[in-house]
């Protein structure tokens, strides 16, 4: 036995990723550890998107030479290390150059070829050449096949899943089409197929991921197809998606959630700024008007539909009136759930290279403004479900002892007192109280859901 310690930073998909990379390694005889020190074999999937994810790789590779030594000091054997995700993709050849300690780099299309690879760096041992990098010629096609046949072993109730990769839309702001490549859907009869293994391991609710999954296309299936299909499988009982483009959102995604009571009520639709003036320097193809339809529609098919965001702010040219121009569009839109970050210029993207940067301690303060009114937008909805009986899925053990915790229709984590034994079920839960994170409650009747929430 040997063991295996991923470390995940990043995306939704990145944990996807990771797990499919521990079955991939599976059968060479790699167990997961969540103990880095005693690891044969460490992989850090990485992040590209900010500055500041980029920089967490280099500064845990430090870490993680620490423990090599100090592992191969005991005479506990060597430790393997790759460098996966998206900053392998980026910066290959920087990280090999800058952190000595890195067997080998491998990019996010082609980590189905992960045990060739683990293979031949073991097999060298420690006199190994150094420098396998392995990066994507962005062919999804080849890693998802291969990845089919790894056996996917699941524990939880909840999972991932991913659907499509990549991005042809180049917002100016966002090294996404660089690292993952052009927009790729897979095959619906794989999805289906994956997620009726997952259905037959006890898991109750799937997150279909991409990072444009609403254009979600292929042989004539569309999200919608795939969302009705997957509500069909037995024991799957919710179904989410995310990451959404305001473009993409059609008439039979709107539907679906009107329609399929398995669709959860819940829309993360990233809209970044509420200034037409910097939407278009974005390159985003939508005005904050017509984004505003877009929630309207959205709610007119499902009205208690949560709606979650990302924001930018303090990209090149933001005027304190554009920045205002956000606030307003937030308050217009009223968020469950919703993310913002400063500014990060990354290189070869558009934006890095625009004039009119904006100060620091412009972004702070504006980040700081915004992040109090998206708080205080979170608070409300949660209060809001204070009284309500909702269907809540226990998918783990509560913090105190008693204590079960689980995620409601709208994603929001819920505490209480309940029996163990629930673990994996969905019961209806009374709110009795709520915070800007969390809410708690107590058990309830079936009888008792409210309103649209009844089955
Ligand atoms: N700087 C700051 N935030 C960014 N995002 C993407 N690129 C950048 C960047 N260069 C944010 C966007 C996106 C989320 C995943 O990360 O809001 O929706
Ligand atoms: Fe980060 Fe984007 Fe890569 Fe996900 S796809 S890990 S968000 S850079």
């Amino acid at each position: 036995m040997k063991r295996l310690f991923i470390k995940t930073y990043g995306c939704q998909m990145n944990v996807y990723d990771s797990e499919r990379m521990a079955d991939v390694l599976r059968p060479l005889g790699y167990v997961s550890t969540d103990r880095p020190d005693d690891a044969d074999l460490v992989v850090l999937n990485t992040c590209h998107i900010r500055e500041k994810a980029t920089e967490k790789t280099y500064a845990e590779l430090g870490r993680i030479k620490a423990l090599q030594r100090a592992k191969a000091g005991d005479g506990r054997g060597g430790m393997t290390v790759a460098v996966a995700g998206c900053v392998a993709q980026a910066e290959g050849a920087e990280i090999m150059a800058r952190a000595p300690v890195v067997d080998l780099v491998v990019g996010p299309q082609s980590y189905h070829q992960l045990p060739e690879l683990i293979a031949q760096a073991e097999q060298a041992g420690a006199s190994r050449p150094r420098g396998e990098r392995l990066l994507a010629e962005f062919a999804p096609e080849a890693k998802f096949d291969r990845l089919e046949g790894a056996t996917r072993r699941r524990s939880g109730y909840s999972a991932f899943l991913t659907v499509q990769e990549g991005c042809d839309k180049f917002c100016t702001f966002c090294v996404v089409p660089y690292t993952r490549g052009a927009e790729w859907s897979r095959p619906a009869g794989d999805i289906i197929r994956e997620a009726t293994g997952l259905a037959q391991q006890g898991v109750r609710e799937v997150t279909l991921l991409g990072q444009n999954v609403n254009a979600y296309l292929n042989n004539g299936w569309t999200l919608a197809r795939l969302i009705r299909t997957l509500a069909a499988i037995p024991g799957l009982d919710r179904i989410r998606y995310t990451t959404s483009h305001p473009r993409d959102m059609s008439e039979d995604l709107f539907a679906a959630h009107a329609e399929v009571q398995a669709l959860m009520p819940y829309l993360h639709l990233p809209v970044q700024a509420g200034s037409d003036r910097v939407l278009k320097a974005m390159n985003r193809a939508h005005t904050a008007e017509s984004y505003l339809r877009t929630v309207e529609r959205m709610r007119a098919a499902r009205p208690d539909i949560a709606i979650s965001g990302d924001f930018i702010v303090g990209f090149p040219g933001e005027s304190e009136a554009d920045f205002e121009a956000t606030l307003d569009l937030v308050r217009a839109v009223r968020h469950a759930s919703a993310y913002a970050f400063k500014y990060s210029p990354r290189p070869g993207t558009p934006a890095a290279a625009m004039g009119r940067q904006v100060p620091e301690a412009v972004k702070n303060e504006r980040l700081q403004r915004l992040g109090a009114l998206l708080e205080a937008q979170m608070t409300e909805f949660n209060l809001a479900q204070v009284g309500r009986t909702l269907p809540v899925l226990f998918d783990r053990r509560g913090r105190r002892p008693g204590q079960i915790a689980g995620k409601s229709p709208y994603l929001q984590s819920v505490h209480l007192q309940a029996p163990d034994t629930l673990l994996g079920q969905i019961a209806p839960v009374t709110i009795t109280a709520a915070a800007s994170r969390s809410l708690t409650g107590v058990l309830a009747q079936p009888a008792e859901l409210s309103g649209e929430l009844a089955a």
